[in-house]
């Protein structure tokens, strides 16, 4: 399968924010948008403002991440946004993920399902058909530029098993650490949206990054 690269914006520059889309515009896939609320995650990042400034300039899809507590609480104006894909952490939905992903969807948006790398891989699995997307974070969710974990392979590949078991074709999307050290096995372990922030945002040439991660090797 084609991978899809889904740049993180955290790692932009935000004082260039209009030129930094217009880049990914011509070269990614998606836009990959990192709420954090300082609660669920021991950081902030940013909210509507800056998203409603990047839904001006996007040519291309926009997938919110959502690492806050409430995360039920934001579903309608981020759709308002014209956000195409908006996920949200197992762990910060208590027993409501299943309503939550089913509002997703009733706004129009792709439901998408995360768990940090703590969390059963498991715990995914009575939630295919109900998510439109799996998330599997790579390092813990909070900040940009951490070290990859090598465990979220046999992740991705267990869930990869269990959604062609079902006949499912959710994408799993993978976040954190991402670069061309891990790409291609990431993409053989069955992932087919890869985020990437600091891998493309901090390389001397963006778009070849970007490029260089939809064809590892
Ligand atoms: C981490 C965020 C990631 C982050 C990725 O909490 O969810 O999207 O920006 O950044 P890198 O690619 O630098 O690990
Ligand atoms: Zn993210």
């Amino acid at each position: 399968m084609q991978l899809r690269i889904a740049p993180s914006i955290l790692s932009a520059d935000f004082g260039n924010l209009a030129r930094d889309i217009r880049m990914l515009n011509a070269s990614a896939d998606i836009i990959h948008l990192d709420i954090m609320d300082g609660s669920f995650v021991p950081n902030l990042s940013f909210g509507f403002p800056v998203i409603e400034s990047v839904a001006k300039e996007a040519a291309i899809p926009m997938d919110a991440h959502f690492m806050v507590v409430h995360p039920e609480r934001w579903v309608e104006r981020t759709a308002a946004l014209g956000v195409q894909m908006m996920s949200f952490h197992l762990e910060a939905a208590r027993n409501e993920a299943e309503d939550i992903l089913a509002d997703i969807r009733a706004k129009g948006m792709k439901a998408g399902l995360v768990i940090n790398p703590d969390i059963p891989v498991e715990d995914l699995y009575p939630f295919i058909g109900k998510a439109d997307y799996f998330l599997i974070m790579s390092v813990f969710a909070g900040f940009g530029g951490q070290k990859f974990i090598e465990d979220s392979i046999p992740r991705i590949a267990a869930l990869k098993a269990e959604l062609d078991k079902a006949g499912n074709d959710a994408p799993i999307e993978v976040d954190g650490g991402v670069g061309t050290a891990n790409a291609a096995r990431l993409r053989d372990a069955g992932a087919s949206i890869l985020v990437a922030g600091s891998s493309v945002f901090k390389a001397e040439n963006p778009a070849e990054a970007i490029s260089a991660l939809r064809n590892p090797r």
